[in-house]
């Protein structure tokens, strides 16, 4: 949550800025500002709204300058705003300060600073961070570095922030304690942003700032120190993000492309990990953590939002083919209770963003309780794939549409690898029910492009239900998970309150919403459960619901019960599952676009949600 750039060198600052922010909008609109170095003057910018509005107010205004910072918000204290947008000024106009997360003790801190006669123009929590560092600079007579240093010791909570001090005009100053922040290095010229796509064109050396440690840049270099002032080496990657992976290659809208690319983006995970000649397949970030994954008494998956739902799909293969006892935890509340985890248990956590506050407090009470974590994650190089005892990539490509769809189908198919390959090992599987499991797998992305071929057919039942209140979504074993993601997708880009529940529980209470206002999508492909789920739909018409069913191709039955009926390609194992979300993403994509939504950017949310 909240995007952070900073540049300095010998450019322009604010187009390298205001570039930066637009690719960082997933992580948050409700505000954004720049603070440019003009060589005089620190110019402040800030407007309530997206980066396109900062744009237009910052028109005219003096915007030169290399040295350079940026902050879009996704509000935590205090309401989206021009004051409370980021830069923040401290009070006697020394520091300028732009900060992604919260600081917990801001309260605390704030009645301190206010005693000291500290007044404040905003609510956030950011604005006290910036007058504790002055009042440490001024009245302690230190370096800016120092002052920021100390005053990181009184604060509890997390922050990505970079700081400009005015007196010290030639240099940056940027800390990390569980947000995100990366440094690019250029040739006399650094970036620091939140992730790496704002400076991909310049730049693929980076060094990911660790917690609690504190960089200070010029053009001349970097140093990096923890808070306490030890010196840290600095370790340096190398990035690999192409830069046509964070364009929207003329589609409208980031999630559409998404949702495109889901062939591709699944034929990537598989890459060099699926062997179906040889029969096997081969997860090379596993294999140091092999026996223990083998020989684990239970395994527990924790994630957030749509990650938790993959997990929940993870669970169904992992007991048909790993037979092993699964759980599913929420990340949030996973690590709030006092769960029993022990050296033998696996837990696996799954984010796309790799930085997700709460999947990573989750792996934190795990590491301690000493279970075995292994992450499976889309962003190379985030915190979680830094933090985990092993994992695997997803290699979905950036994900930047708010919305998750491709890293759906692709930790799940992650959690199937995952699934066959231990089964295969027990030899829970035998060998050709493997190769039948692999070429299901394998023949997925084509299933796919084959689905992806109705989007029109699907574009005209979302324009007839577009200006319905409530829908309703139904599965049976694993396709309750996809029913619950298809109703967080429409929830998400569409404003239209959606439940998924478990088709058999219908009548345990969301039969009673049902009249012919309703509608209600049941995922009913021919599968284990087939002949119930027809039950069920015949339950719904009965109470003249409308029923839209993501069907298997060719199912006449339930063509002759149902409204309308969306067709996916045959599959034979609970693999083919991934298939069934396709229909709901383009569902929930068509609704919220007739219904003049904004898809890439829906109200309230934010895609990395680095805040508890
Ligand atoms: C936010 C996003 C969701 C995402 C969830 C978990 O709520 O809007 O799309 O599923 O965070 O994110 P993660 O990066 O951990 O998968």
């Amino acid at each position: 949550m909240c995007g952070i750039v900073g540049y300095i060198g010998q450019q322009d600052a604010y187009p390298i800025v205001i570039k930066g922010l637009k690719r960082l909008e997933y992580r948050g609109y409700d505000s954004a500002g720049v603070a440019i170095n003009s060589g005089n003057n620190v110019n402040v910018y800030k407007r309530k709204g997206k980066v396109s509005d900062l744009e237009q107010f910052t028109l005219n205004k003096d915007i030169s300058g290399c040295i350079g910072m940026g902050h879009t918000r996704w509000a935590t204290h205090g309401i989206p705003n021009d004051v409370n947008a980021h830069p923040h000024i401290s009070m006697n106009g020394k520091f300028v300060i732009i900060h992604n997360g919260i600081i917990e003790n801001y309260a605390y801190l704030k009645k301190k600073m206010i005693a000291r006669h500290y007044e404040f123009k905003s609510e956030t929590d950011t604005e006290v961070l910036a007058n504790l560092i002055e009042y440490i600079y001024m009245f302690g007579n230190v370096s800016a570095e120092v002052a920021v240093r100390l005053a990181l010791t009184k604060v509890i909570g997390a922050y990505g922030l970079v700081v400009m001090c005015i007196d010290e005009p030639d240099k940056l100053i940027a800390a990390r304690n569980s947000s995100p922040l990366v440094i690019g290095l250029g040739q006399k010229e650094y970036f620091i942003a939140s992730d790496a796509t704002p400076f991909v064109e310049y730049t693929d050396q980076v060094v990911y700032l660790d917690n609690q440690n504190v960089a200070i840049i010029s053009r001349d270099g970097i140093q990096i120190k923890t808070i306490k002032n030890d010196i840290v080496n600095p370790d340096i990657k190398k990035i690999d993000i192409d830069i046509n992976e964070i364009e929207k290659g003329g589609f409208n809208d980031y999630m559409l492309k998404e949702i495109y690319e889901q062939p591709k983006s699944i034929t990537d995970t598989m890459r060099g990990r699926v062997f179906q000649n040889d029969n096997y397949i081969s997860l090379g970030g596993l294999l140091d953590v092999m026996p223990r994954l083998m020989n684990a008494r239970r395994v527990i998956i924790v994630g957030c939002g749509t990650s938790w739902h993959a997990g929940l799909v993870g669970e169904y293969l992992f007991e048909e083919y790993a037979r092993v006892p699964v759980e599913v935890e929420y990340a949030s509340e996973f690590r709030y209770r006092n769960p029993i985890i022990n050296s033998e248990d696996v837990v696996i956590a799954i984010s796309q963003s790799g930085e997700t506050a709460d999947t990573l407090a989750a792996i934190q009470l795990a590491k301690k309780c000493g279970a075995c974590v292994i992450g499976i994650c889309n962003v190379v190089g985030s915190t979680l794939s830094r933090e985990t005892d092993a994992g695997v990539y997803t290699h979905a490509g950036p994900e930047i549409g708010v919305a998750s769809t491709k890293a759906f189908t692709t930790q799940v198919t992650v959690l199937a690898m995952m699934a066959l390959m231990i089964g295969k090992n027990k030899f829970n599987i035998k060998q050709e029910q493997y190769h039948e499991l692999l070429s299901e797998l394998i023949s997925i992305p084509t299933k796919i492009e084959h689905t992806l071929q109705s989007a029109s057919k699907i574009e005209e039942v979302a324009r007839l239900y577009k200006d319905s209140s409530n829908f309703l979504y139904l599965g049976r074993g694993c396709y309750y998970p996809v029913a619950l993601e298809g109703a967080l997708k429409l929830k998400e880009i569409s404003y239209i309150h959606a439940e998924g529940y478990p088709a058999a529980e219908m009548k345990h209470g969301p039969i009673a919403l049902i009249d012919d206002k309703m509608p209600v999508v049941v995922i009913a492909t021919k599968d284990k459960g087939y002949e119930k789920i027809v039950n069920n739909i015949q339950e719904v018409k009965a109470r003249k619901g409308i029923v839209i069913a993501v069907v298997s191709e060719g199912d006449q039955t339930i063509a002759s019960m149902a409204d309308h009926v969306l067709e996916v390609p045959v599959f034979n194992t609970a693999i083919g599952a991934i298939l069934t979300i396709i229909p709901l993403q383009l569902l929930s994509y068509y609704i919220a676009i007739f219904r003049g939504c904004n898809v890439d950017q829906p109200r309230n949310l934010a895609k990395s949600v680095t805040v508890e």
